[in-house]
């Protein structure tokens, strides 16, 4: 399973990367708007200190104009990918940018019929988000299993992302229903190693390390 940082903010790109196992980057117009930034400029940061793929969004909604705006985002680096909302018109611009040769991501999907239309249309990563459907008591991870059948039915390529993982259960989980990829906060990627035992059990090592010295 790869692992993508859901987050613009820079320090904790950093960070995260220096463990040499952040895959890639997801962003969206909510987590740039919180950096204050120059959207182009940040995205193109982002670009450098990842070199997997990095998810950029469009924020028109007639596809025409998401058209536009995907290939002036794709041209910042060799690894941006296209974020499009899953509306009938993101999967016309989807269509379009698929057929340049743009990678996208199809984001904001809720149920399988969207992902199933969406990898149709030639998505290169669709997007569902478990933590938001988990948040209005309904079952992401049902969500996430029915994609995954439907695609390895059909052997679809397009790649599940699975999307607004808010705890370390949530990546656990995915990864076990076969999420090709998990993008989650900085929080929750700094929890994934945590063990109670393992810092207690460091903690006992170096306390008998240090009486044998005296
Ligand atoms: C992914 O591309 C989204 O930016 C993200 O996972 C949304 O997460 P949230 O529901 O916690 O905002």
């Amino acid at each position: 399973m790869k692992f993508f940082l859901d987050t613009a903010n820079l320090d904790e790109l950093r960070d995260a990367a220096a463990m040499g196992i952040v895959d890639g980057v997801t962003t969206n117009p909510s987590l740039v708007a919180k950096e204050g930034k120059d959207f182009k400029t940040l995205v193109a940061e982002i670009c450098e200190i990842v070199p997997g793929p990095v998810s950029a969004e469009v924020v028109s909604t007639e596809a025409n104009a998401m058209v536009k705006e995907g290939r002036e985002l794709a041209k910042i680096a060799d690894n941006i990918v296209v974020k499009l909302p899953t509306i009938a018109e993101g999967v016309k611009a989807l269509t379009v940018l698929a057929g340049e040769g743009v990678k996208t991501n199809l984001t904001l999907v809720f149920q399988p019929l969207q992902a199933l239309i969406v990898a149709k249309a030639g998505a290169t990563f669709v997007s569902p988000f478990l933590g938001r459907l988990d948040d209005i008591g309904h079952d992401g991870m049902e969500v996430l299993s029915e994609i995954r059948q439907i695609y390895d039915n059909y052997g679809f390529r397009t790649e599940i992302l699975a999307a607004s993982l808010r705890h370390p259960l949530h990546v656990a989980q995915a990864a076990k229903v076969g999420a090709d990829i998990g993008t989650m906060p900085y929080k929750t990627f700094k929890s994934l190693l945590n063990h109670p035992l393992t810092d207690i059990g460091l903690e006992r090592f170096l306390a008998d390390w240090k009486a044998a010295q005296q």
